[in-house]
């Protein structure tokens, strides 16, 4: 009876080291030998690949959930394997991959699109017709067309004169309740004039609608694809429905009418003619409205909610905007302003980069390797996804001094190259990082020149999943000046 007891207490003790090497190893091995008997000697990224099935989640979810500070999931693998040539090994988010955080590497790997073509997990969701899901030339075409339509100066123009009298009127009503919730806000002001923008839309039952679609939406494109009931995967895919018949209705209408004289984004994406004269078909437009309603909604919240914490915090910087912006002509609160203005307002602009510097909205952004590659003597192996971690970039002293004060200054001087990945690069380069730009100007112009505001609870702790942001999304005493 003792002799058993010691028997298996022995194996315990001694077997246990043994299950935790394995543990630990599993993924290594499971990963490693088989591209080691591939590439005989050539380096792989240093790192770790993590635990079987979760790989490296918990370490991750460790720095960006339980202790809050994210950019030590970085740091520690600097210090750990050291800065090297700025990328890691790792199995993360299901595959294994290589992590990019230096500028020169993850340059490389945006603009080597053929080689590290985009994959989104969520096709069905964001639209097989969308700009976002395309690679290779089908993507160059698509892109000259949603360029044309959204970011460039003529659209810019427009859009300037279209989404004021709603960014003015809110700013009003927030002044009228006194006390608000700057994520809350920002979110539904910037949802009525993408219903503007993008099918003239007013606000009403059909826009309050999409949004609540657009909301399942973001989810299941977070979401694992599993399309059963209950799922939030499924739900976003009937919540595409309903978006797409919304959006259908909106372009027969303009169909019917002639959409010469229409305005909006679904009217340029109708009309644009590419190099050969022809136009999209009607799929092409609706896939890329609702996958440009994806990419811009929530981000352009979250910018402006932003703007409205970090004026709060730093009123050196507010009282250096509202003096620019006090003397554009003369102008008094409310009144509008437009594109040429804005591009002398040097100082706003600055504070534009900045917030979205600070603001790290897009954390990183995701590749696939289509071949093996070698990069500085480090083999990238075919089939691996490539994270590029893009907040790092903004957060690094190395790339930027004191890198988490609020800064505008810090742009008279351009960033150094490849620092500033906050719309990505290369020939994905954010879409619509102009129009996003341009809207931020135009609210700081009308918050810096008509009101005053004070963080509720100046010292609200950060979440950082699904993006940054204070938990208490922003609550601000605001009123008139
Ligand atoms: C502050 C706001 C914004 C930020 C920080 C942001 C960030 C980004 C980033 C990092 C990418 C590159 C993704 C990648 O490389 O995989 C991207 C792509 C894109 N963004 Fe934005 N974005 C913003 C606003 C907008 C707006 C307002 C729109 C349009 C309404 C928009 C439309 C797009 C589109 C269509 C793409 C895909 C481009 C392509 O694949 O060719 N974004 N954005």
């Amino acid at each position: 009876m003792e002799g058993t007891v010691l028997w298996w207490l022995a194996s315990v003790i001694g077997g246990l080291p043994l299950l935790l090497w394995l543990l630990w190893s599993w993924n290594e091995i499971r990963f490693l030998v088989p591209l080691k008997a591939r590439m005989g000697n050539t380096k792989i990224p240093p790192g770790h690949m993590g635990l079987p099935v979760l790989g490296e989640l918990l370490n991750f979810l460790w720095y960006f959930k339980i202790v809050g500070r994210p950019d030590d999931f970085i740091i520690s693998k600097r210090e750990r394997y050291g800065a090297g040539v700025g990328m890691y090994r790792t199995h993360l988010f299901g595959s294994p991959s290589i992590i990019g955080c230096s500028p020169a590497f993850n340059k490389f790997v945006m603009q080597n699109d053929n080689l590290f073509p985009i994959r989104w997990p969520a096709q069905d969701i964001v639209g097989q017709k969308s700009l976002v899901v395309l690679n290779g030339k089908a993507h160059a075409r698509l892109r000259s067309y949603v360029s044309n339509a959204i970011n460039k100066p003529d659209a810019l123009k427009k859009i300037a004169k279209l989404v004021q009298p709603r960014i003015v009127a809110s700013l009003r009503l927030w002044a009228e309740k006194g006390q608000i919730r700057g994520i809350e806000e920002t979110k539904k002001v910037t949802f009525e004039n993408i219903g503007k923008m993008f099918a003239n839309l007013e606000p009403g039952p059909v826009l309050d609608e999409l949004d609540r679609c657009f909301e399942g939406l973001v989810k299941g494109v977070r979401a694992q694809p599993i399309n059963l009931p209950g799922t939030a995967y499924h739900h976003a895919l009937q919540c595409r429905k309903i978006l797409m018949a919304i959006f259908r209705t909106e372009l027969e209408k303009k169909n019917g009418n002639g959409s010469e004289d229409g305005d909006d984004l679904m009217d340029g994406l109708m009309r644009i003619k590419d190099e050969h004269g022809e136009i999209l078909c009607d799929d092409e437009v609706l896939d890329n409205i609702v996958s440009l309603v994806l990419a811009g909604y929530e981000s352009t919240s979250l910018a402006s909610m932003w703007a409205l914490y970090y004026l709060a915090k730093y009123p050196d910087v507010l009282q250096k905007l509202r003096e620019e912006n006090n003397a554009v002509n003369n102008k008094k609160r409310g009144d509008f302003i437009t594109n040429e203005d804005l591009a002398k307002l040097k100082y706003t602009n600055k504070v534009v980069e900045e917030t979205i510097r600070m603001a790290n909205i897009a954390a990183f952004t995701f590749r696939l390797v289509s071949e093996d590659t070698e990069y500085k003597g480090h083999m990238l192996p075919k089939g691996w996804k490539v994270i590029l971690w893009i907040r790092y970039m903004h957060t690094d002293p190395n790339n930027f001094d004191n890198p988490m004060c609020f800064n505008p200054d810090r742009w008279n001087q351009p960033p150094k190259p490849g620092t500033y990945q906050v719309f990505g690069g290369g020939a994905r380069i954010c879409a619509g990082n102009n129009l996003a730009r341009l809207q931020l100007a135009i609210y700081l112009h009308h918050l810096a020149t008509g009101y005053k505001w004070e963080l509720v609870n100046p010292n609200a702790k950060m979440e950082y999943l699904p993006h940054p942001k204070p938990v208490d999304g922003v609550e601000i005493a605001f009123s008139t000046l």
